[in-house]
């Protein structure tokens, strides 16, 4: 069953065709990272106007990096949100239309399942029951995954998501957007004799990440004057403080409840110092997609809509977006 997906929900205009949920014939991209940089975040209205000039294009490579033609397209997917209402009407519509033109079924994707899903995309598939980690620029959510389509949240952020935090912080170390992979490229080989506080909030699987980025501000403005080589310890103590929640509370909620695998999902979880603090810390087999998959792109919508079909569970009319979407729809 091949389909073709579309993902709009933020600043990526994204069209993949995926067979059976696993197999990526095309994953086409196009950032606006470039265009949002200069105003230091995403401006709504500019990343809704992007995705329409670029969304035909994109739709076209995707078929054609793929080698095949819509009809041999048994289905169109696309991200209903959570996201941006302005960039996800400009996907949905177009997969809608499509889905008309071609008399194809049309199946609405939760962006944030599509993030999981993007561990069925390359190589060891999941096992059951499994708890995913969700970090993204919006969310950063505790997930145990009984079986497809079947969600249940332990967890989230009670402020601001790990990714956001990670935007907040390089701004206020003045380094550019987005944050995270700025702060991972000048944290690469520095160890750090700076500190700065953890938020464990014991007793529960939320996370918090509003009082270390306060901590970072404090520490910038005490500090005045500063280097490049103080910017990168102060950028690698915030790093470590996040990783060190996010990961530490992912294992302990793991083992307490007696899941097979830990998944790791979102733009986040391409962090390099994250993933090998998993790998290093984990009694239990951590499952990270490649980094590509795990900022945002189609081909995870398109394998989450594959399991939606073949489990039944298909949102055939969706009339709308629903830019505050939470699990699952
Ligand atoms: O999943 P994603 O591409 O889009 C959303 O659904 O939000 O995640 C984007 C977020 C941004 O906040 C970005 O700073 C963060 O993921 N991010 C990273 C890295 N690459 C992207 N954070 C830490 N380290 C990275 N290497
Ligand atoms: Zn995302």
């Amino acid at each position: 069953m091949n389909i073709l997906a579309f993902e709009t929900s933020c600043d990526e205009t994204a069209a993949a065709v995926v067979k059976d949920g696993d197999t990526i014939f095309s994953n086409v991209i196009s950032s606006q990272v470039d265009i949002h940089a200069r105003y230091g975040g995403i401006v709504p209205e500019v990343a809704s106007r992007q995705h329409l000039l670029t969304i035909t294009p994109v739709a076209e490579k995707a078929l054609t990096d793929a080698g095949i033609t819509l009809k041999q397209i048994d289905a169109i997917a696309a991200t209903v949100g959570p996201g941006l209402a302005g960039s996800l009407i400009v996907g949905v519509n177009f997969a809608r239309a499509i889905s008309q033109a071609e008399d194809l079924p049309f199946i609405g994707v939760n962006h944030l399942e599509g993030h999981i899903y993007a561990n069925w995309l390359a190589g060891d598939k999941p096992e059951f029951p499994c708890l995913c980690l969700i970090v993204s620029g919006g969310h950063s959510d505790l997930i145990l995954m009984a079986n497809h389509g079947s969600f249940h949240r332990l967890g989230s952020t009670r402020d601001d998501a790990a990714g956001e935090a990670f935007d907040k912080g390089a701004r206020i170390l003045g380094l550019p957007y987005p944050g995270g992979p700025s702060i991972q490229s000048v944290t690469a080989g520095i160890t750090t004799p700076l500190s700065l506080p953890r938020a464990w909030l014991k007793d529960s699987d939320d996370f918090s990440f509003s009082g270390v980025k306060t901590a970072l501000l404090h520490m910038v403005e005490e500090k005045g004057e500063r280097n490049d080589r103080w910017v990168k310890e102060a950028a690698a103590a915030f790093q470590q403080s996040i990783i060190d929640v996010l990961v530490g509370k992912t294992i302990q909620a793991a083992l307490r409840n007696g899941v097979k695998q830990i998944v790791l999902a979102g733009g986040v979880a391409s962090n390099d110092a994250l993933r090998k603090r998993f790998k290093a810390d984990s009694p239990l087999p951590v499952l990270i997609p490649p980094p590509i998959l795990c900022t945002d792109n189609a081909a995870m919508i398109a394998s989450c809509a594959y399991y939606r079909c073949i489990s039944g569970n298909i949102r055939e009319s969706c009339p709308d977006v629903i830019p505050g979407l939470s699990f699952a729809i």
